[in-house]
């Protein structure tokens, strides 16, 4: 079934908040800090062997006290999860970025939770800091063409063209080129299948988020539906939908659910079309 949904690429103004993802860094200035300050040593006279010396355990302990912060980053990055193995789900958040997007990625971080955004050129070239923090957070970024329109009706060219655009676009705004597609409404054929080699990505859960704006029965839907392996539909262009996420994030994870992006569930496969979690055309 196709999805209708539908695209408010209308600008706002959303404001832009300066929350950098926290990254662990070496400091090397408590070397200098620890050395300076060392009672009685003279400039003079001491080979450099002392102050090696001190530096090196100094370096031994600090990556003793980072290892677990490190650690944790690595985690909170999505650290490596088999699929096979884990109960594994990829939420999938279409059409964005958007005034609503820096808030999902709050409730993101707080799950450590991964998650794949399909974003539409358009909107990135609106919003590139919300969709470079999106990407720093370690969420897979797709590309779901530059204005949104039905690929079907495009001519080859038109559908290259709004691939590349789109592509322009992500890689202005991350350094990174997707590389996996959504095309509009799931609206899919051979003729535009053959315009990339990309892997196109469809879902097996339908929220019918565009649709209902409600809360409750989006997290409902979403939640009932997902079996392991899934991977959900929702956009973030709706605040209905971001509202619903902390509920979903929280009765999934009870249940075991790790959430992880797109090419994660596929563990390095390229699908040459992807659905997941029993629906049609699995990989
Ligand atoms: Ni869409």
């Amino acid at each position: 079934m196709i999805a209708t949904a539908l695209l408010a690429a209308a600008a706002c103004g959303a404001g832009q908040l300066a929350t950098g993802t926290g990254t662990v860094q070496a400091a090397p200035r408590s070397d200098a800090r620890d050395g300076g300050s060392a009672p009685g040593a003279s400039p003079t006279g001491l080979s450099e062997w002392p102050y090696a010396g001190l530096s090196q355990m100094w370096s031994k302990a600090s990556q003793a006290l980072l290892a677990p912060m490190i650690a944790a980053a690595e985690e909170a990055r999505g650290h490596p999860v088999d699929c096979r193995r884990a109960k594994c789900v990829a939420l999938t958040f279409d059409d964005g970025p958007g005034r609503y997007t820096d808030a999902l990625l709050k409730q993101l971080a707080a799950y450590r939770a991964r998650a794949t955004f399909f974003v539409v050129g358009q909107n990135a070239a609106a919003y590139p800091w919300i969709l470079r923090r999106t990407a720093a957070a370690g969420h897979e970024i797709g590309n779901h063409t530059w204005s949104h329109p039905d690929l079907t009706r495009l001519s080859a060219a038109g559908v290259r063209s709004q691939l590349a655009r789109a592509d322009q676009a992500i890689k202005a705004a991350t350094g990174i080129v997707p590389r996996i597609i959504r095309p509009p409404y799931g609206a899919l054929n051979a003729a535009v299948r053959m315009q990339s080699s990309r892997p196109m990505v469809m879902w097996s859960v339908d929220t019918l988020d565009w649709r209902f704006r409600d809360s409750a029965k989006v997290a409902r839907k979403a939640v009932r539906s997902v079996r392991p392996g899934s991977i959900i539909l929702f956009h973030d262009i709706h605040p209905t939908t971001v509202r619903a996420m902390p509920w979903v994030l929280k009765s999934l994870s009870k249940r075991g659910y790790k959430f992880v992006t797109v090419s994660q569930l596929f563990g390095g496969a390229t699908p040459r079309l992807a659905y997941s979690g029993g629906g049609p055309g699995i990989l």
